[in-house]
C-alpha cells in the first residue's frame, strides 16, 4: 500500500477515485466547495435535489462528472457540522474506503475537511488514514476451504487535504501509522487462530519469526524445565492440566544503549482458558481462544517498535499456557509458591491470568525497568465496568497512568484509570496462604490488579485490562488489535519521536 499526501485541487487528482465530505442542511466544506465549483455547481444541484445524503458515514458514487481528472467521486455525509468530532470523521473515512473498495479503484484521494475543531494534528491524521486504510483492507485469516476472494484492488492513498506546511507532519504520521497497522495486524491474525493452531508453541514460533525478521529484536524460549528452574510455581500451577507444554518467551529489543533502562511489556498468553477445573459455562467459550491477546498485543507493539527502529529499549515478556480441566490440573484450594517466594491460595482455577502474570511481572526485575506496563484479557468484570469501548488501567504510579491514557486519547485507542488502594488488597486475604488468587466479584477488576500490584512494588508499573476490548463478538467477531495503537503511542513518545 502506498500512502502519499495530497494538496493538490481535486478537480487536477490524477486518482481512479476522490473523496469528499458533505454536511447536513447542504453545507458544503471548503474543499468540497472548490470541487463543486469546477464541477459547475453540480453537487450543489444534487443536493438540492434532494439526490446526496449527508447523513453521517453515507456514501454516493457519481462517476465520469465532467470537470474532474478523476472517474469516480464518493460523497460521503458528515452529519451535522457543529457535532462533526474525531470519531465522525474516523466513521466517515472507514465509510470511503469501504465504498472506494467495492468500486475496485486502484487509486483514492482523500479530500474530506478537517475542522479544527477535530483536534486532529497532521502528525495523527497522517496516522489515523494509514491506519483506517490498512483496517479497511484487513481480511479475516480463516480457515475456509472455498475459493479466496480476490486481493482488494486499492494501492494508492493521497491523503489530504493538506497545507504545504502540515505534509512533512503528516507524511511522517502515514509512516508511524503503517507501523502500527503492521503490528496491530499480527496481532488480530494471532488471536483469531483457533486454540488448537495457536498454542504456547506456536506463539513462541510467532517470537522467534519476529527475531529473525528484525536484527534488533533478541529471543530467548524457556521451556517447562527452564520454567520450572526459574521457580514459577503460579504459572505451573495454571498448566498442570495441559497436554500442551508452556512456554515462557522473551523479546529483547535494543534501540538505545546498551544501559538504558528499557520498557517491559508483559502480554497474558493464555491460548486457551477453559476455566481449568472451575470450568466455564459453555456459552461463548470459543472466545477463549482470545485469551492470549496481551502476548498478541505485546508482539504487535514490538514489531511496530522495530519497524520504526524506535531509540528505546523494550522487553517482551510472555508467559504461554493453556488452561485446561484434568487430573493432573490444579484444584480450587490448592497452594503454590510464586517465584516471587509469597504463597498463593488457588480458590479459582479460572482466575488464571494474574497466576501466569505474577510470575512475568517478578521475572521483569532482572531489567530494572523505567516502567513495566503488562497487558491481559484479565476479567470479565472489566467488561461490565467499562463495556467494550474503553481498555480498563490500573496504576501504582499516577505518571505513568497518566502517559498512558494520553497515548490512548492520541491514538483513539482509550483507556480508562481506575482505582487501585490498599483497600483493594485486603480483599484477597487467605487464612493459609500469603494471599488467595480471588476476592469475590465486587470489583472484580481492581481486585484482580491489586493480585497483581502485590508482585510490583518499588517498579513504576501498569495494568491494562483488555478483556472488552482486544476482541468483537457476534457477526463482526474478530481480533480488533488493540491496544497496538495505545501501546506504540507511548513508546513512540517515550522514544521522543512523534509528530
Ligand atoms: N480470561 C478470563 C477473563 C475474561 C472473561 C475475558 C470474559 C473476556 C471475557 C479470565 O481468565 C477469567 O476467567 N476471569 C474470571 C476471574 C474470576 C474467576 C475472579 C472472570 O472474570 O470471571
Ligand atoms: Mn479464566
Ligand atoms: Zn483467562
Amino acid at each position: 500500500m502506498r500512502l502519499e499526501t495530497l494538496q493538490a485541487p481535486l478537480e487536477t487528482v490524477r486518482a481512479e477515485c476522490v473523496a469528499v465530505g458533505i454536511y447536513d442542511a447542504g453545507e458544503l466544506p471548503p474543499s468540497a466547495r472548490a470541487l463543486d465549483k469546477a464541477l459547475g455547481g453540480r453537487l450543489k444541484t444534487l443536493l438540492a435535489r434532494g439526490d446526496l445524503s449527508s447523513r453521517l458515514g453515507e456514501t454516493q458514487l457519481l462517476v465520469d462528472l465532467a470537470g474532474m481528472k478523476a472517474t469516480r467521486l464518493v460523497v460521503v455525509g458528515l452529519g451535522a457540522a457543529r457535532s462533526f468530532d474525531r470519531r465522525a470523521w474516523r466513521k466517515a473515512v472507514a465509510a470511503v474506503l469501504a465504498a472506494v473498495l467495492r468500486t475496485r479503484s486502484t487509486s483514492l484521494a482523500l479530500g474530506i475537511d478537517r475542522p479544527a475543531s477535530l483536534h486532529l494534528d497532521d502528525y495523527y491524521f497522517g496516522r489515523a488514514v494509514a491506519e483506517l486504510t490498512h483496517s479497511a483492507l484487513y481480511r479475516i485469516n480463516d480457515l475456509k476451504s472455498g475459493r479466496k476472494p480476490r486481493p482488494a484492488a486499492l494501492a494508492t492513498v493521497l491523503a489530504g487535504p493538506l497545507t504545504e506546511a502540515g505534509v512533512a507532519s503528516a507524511r511522517r504520521g502515514l509512516a508511524h501509522g503503517s507501523a502500527v497497522a503492521g503490528g496491530m495486524n499480527l496481532a488480530r491474525d494471532l488471536g483469531n487462530l483457533p486454540g488448537n493452531v495457536c498454542t504456547p508453541r506456536y506463539l513462541a514460533t510467532q517470537a522467534k519469526e519476529l527475531g529473525q525478521k528484525y536484527r534488533s529484536i533478541k529471543v530467548k524460549i524457556l521451556d517447562e524445565a527452564a520454567i520450572k528452574r526459574q521457580k514459577m510455581g503460579c504459572l505451573l500451577s495454571v498448566t498442570a492440566g495441559s497436554a500442551q507444554p508452556p512456554r515462557f518467551i522473551v523479546l529483547e529489543y535494543r534501540g538505545a544503549k546498551a544501559g538504558a533502562a528499557p520498557v517491559v511489556l508483559v502480554g497474558k498468553g493464555v491460548t486457551f482458558d477453559t476455566g481449568g477445573i472451575s470450568l466455564k459455562d459453555p456459552s461463548a467459550m470459543d472466545e477463549m481462544k482470545y485469551d492470549m491477546c496481551g502476548a498478541a498485543s505485546v508482539l504487535g507493539a514490538l514489531k511496530s517498535a522495530a519497524e520504526l527502529k524506535l531509540p528505546l529499549n523494550i522487553v517482551g515478556l510472555i508467559p504461554a499456557v493453556e488452561n485446561m480441566p484434568g487430573g493432573r490440573a490444579t484444584k480450587p484450594g490448592d497452594i503454590v509458591t510464586s517465584a516471587a517466594g509469597l504463597s498463593v491460595e488457588i480458590l479459582n482455577t479460572d482466575a488464571e491470568g494474574r497466576l501466569i502474570l505474577c510470575d512475568a511481572l517478578d521475572y521483569a526485575r532482572r531489567y530494572k525497568p523505567a516502567a513495566v506496563v503488562d497487558i491481559a484479557t484479565l476479567t470479565g468484570a472489566c467488561v461490565i465496568a467499562l463495556g467494550h469501548h474503553f481498555t480498563g488501567l490500573m496504576s501504582n504510579d499516577d505518571h505513568l497512568a497518566r502517559e498512558l491514557t494520553d497515548a490512548g486519547n492520541r491514538a483513539d485507542d482509550r483507556a480508562w484509570h481506575m482505582p487501585l488502594t490498599e483497600d483493594y488488597a485486603e480483599q484477597l486475604k487467605s487464612n493459609f496462604a500469603d494471599m488467595a488468587n480471588v476476592a469475590g466479584r465486587d470489583g472484580g477488576a481492581i481486585t484482580a490488579a491489586a493480585f497483581l500490584g502485590k508482585f510490583t512494588q518499588g517498579m513504576k508499573w501498569a495494568h491494562l485490562d483488555i478483556a472488552g476490548t482486544a476482541w468483537l463478538s457476534g457477526a463482526q467477531k474478530s481480533g480488533t488489535g488493540r491496544p497496538v495503537p495505545l501501546l506504540a503511542d507511548f513508546l513512540i513518545r517515550r522514544s521522543g519521536h512523534g509528530g
